[in-house]
């Protein structure tokens, strides 16, 4: 059996999964749940000073797929709206009640020392295991000059890391970093400068999820009225998976823990973000969407997973895809591949062709076969291997990509002869 245990930042975890900041996290009754669920650890909803936050009617708006599918959320929610000493004492119970479990303990404050240090000396009073800093709220908080409005400086973001570092020794801590921002590898560095122990990304995008075009505002309407909000859910993985190999990648911030959020739903996302260099995962949107016990599968997949390649801890394959991600100057030019289509599997749908026809490279041919039945094959000499007929086929390995030997040697952009900047010799 695979041991999931981990350490994460320097927070010991039952397993890499935990709970983000959010709804699923703010209160004793949730965390409980999820506990009993078998959750590793929950990052306690964004605590603030008091008095607390006052927070609007609706709150969330989705974007579906043509088949209604949530493929995100958005929100327009605050900080935790209960007072701070009613969350600290269900923290304090919970970790006594479940001490084989983690707690964090998000916070955000305005941009004074006293504020972070007094609010992040009661939260690490309540017992937590590590602090995670909310630098990441892109809607409501950053009006107040708290949240993304921090995270998009880095110098602050440096600054508030230092004042809780002081109060927190060695408890770990985490910067959790907005992705509304350009290169995410610079506020990363200055969460390192500032003594961070890790960084935790990424909160949510700023969006406009929708628009009722009979009420003429955005969605979530609050009586009328939409505001931007943050976006969450399996869209917005990719972006996730990028910013958290960026991080990874470059030689500084390498040095930093990843507990890495943005759309995980399975353990195979789970293990995609490990495997780009993630000591740890965190979860909201798929919570929200099927409940804590959506646990149990990422517990059995992951241990499935590290099993058949005889991974015994997570640490044997974390950070293994890095050495695979590279800039596009590192890919090789003369590596050539062709669609193939698997004629028992077709069912003539034409998807393919018409993707290729309008798209891509007229390289798929439709032809009569026996019995009023259409062909589609693909023209070698026309085809790219562009993926596109791949992608946009309904049938599971009808066409595959196959790689074509040709013989000649690897040859990158920097050396490549129809690069005028290419060096000579
Ligand atoms: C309704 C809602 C409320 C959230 N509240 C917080 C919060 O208080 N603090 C925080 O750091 N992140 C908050 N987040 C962001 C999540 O912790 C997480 O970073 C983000 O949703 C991306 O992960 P996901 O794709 O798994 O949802 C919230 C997200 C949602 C959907
Ligand atoms: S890989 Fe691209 S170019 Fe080749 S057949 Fe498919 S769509 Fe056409
Ligand atoms: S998209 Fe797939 S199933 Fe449809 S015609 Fe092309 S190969 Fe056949």
């Amino acid at each position: 059996m695979a041991d999931l245990h981990c350490s994460i930042g320097g927070v010991e975890s039952p397993n890499p999964f935990w709970l983000a900041s959010a709804p699923p996290t703010d209160k004793y009754i949730n965390v409980k749940r999820a506990f009993d669920a078998g959750w590793g650890g929950a990052v306690w909803k964004t605590l603030g000073i008091d008095p607390p936050v006052v927070n609007a009617t609706s709150r969330y708006g989705v974007h579906r797929d043509m088949a209604r599918g949530i493929v995100g959320i958005n929100n327009i929610e605050l900080i935790s709206d209960r007072p701070l000493e009613q969350n600290l004492r269900e923290i304090e119970k919970l970790r006594k009640e479940y001490p084989g479990r983690v707690i964090i303990g998000s916070l955000m404050a305005p941009i004074d020392e006293r504020a972070w240090k007094e609010l992040a000396a009661k939260i690490l009073n309540a017992g937590v295991q590590g602090l995670e800093l909310n630098h990441g709220c892109p809607h409501g908080m950053c009006e107040r000059g708290m949240g993304s409005a921090v995270g998009q400086v880095p110098e602050m973001v440096e600054q508030t890391v230092r004042w809780v570092k002081e109060v927190a020794g060695k408890i770990p801590v985490f910067a959790k970093l907005t992705p509304n921002i350009t290169d995410i590898v610079v506020p990363a560095e200055a969460a390192l400068k500032g003594g961070a122990d890790g960084v935790a990304l990424i909160n949510t995008v700023n969006s406009i999820v929708s628009v009722n075009l009979e009420a003429m505002s955005p969605t979530p309407m609050v009586d009328g009225k939409g505001t931007h909000g943050g976006y969450c859910g399996t869209a917005v993985k990719p972006i996730a998976l990028n910013m958290v190999s960026a991080i990874a990648r470059d030689p500084e911030t390498s040095a930093l823990a990843i507990s890495a959020i943005g759309g995980i739903t399975t353990w195979r996302d789970a293990a995609e973000f490990i495997a780009l260099g993630a000591q740890g995962v965190q979860v909201c949107t798929a919570a929200m969407l099927y409940g804590f016990r959506i646990v149990d599968d990422m517990i059995d997949g992951l241990s499935r997973f590290m099993e058949e390649h005889q991974y015994r801890h997570i640490g044997d394959f974390r950070g293994k895809a890095l050495r695979n991600t590279v800039d596009w100057n590192a890919l090789n030019l003369n590596f050539d591949l062709k669609a193939h289509i698997h004629q028992d599997k077709c069912i003539e749908c034409g998807r393919c062709h018409i993707a290729c026809e309008d798209a891509a490279h007229q390289a798929i041919r439709v032809g009569a076969g026996a019995n009023g039945h259409r062909t589609f094959t693909v023209i070698n000499d026309e085809c790219v291997g562009c993926n596109l007929c791949l992608h946009v086929c309904p049938v599971e390995n009808c066409i595959e990509m196959k790689a074509v030997p040709n013989g000649l040697p690897p040859l990158t952009w920097p050396d490549h002869p129809l690069n005028p900047l290419r060096k000579a010799g």
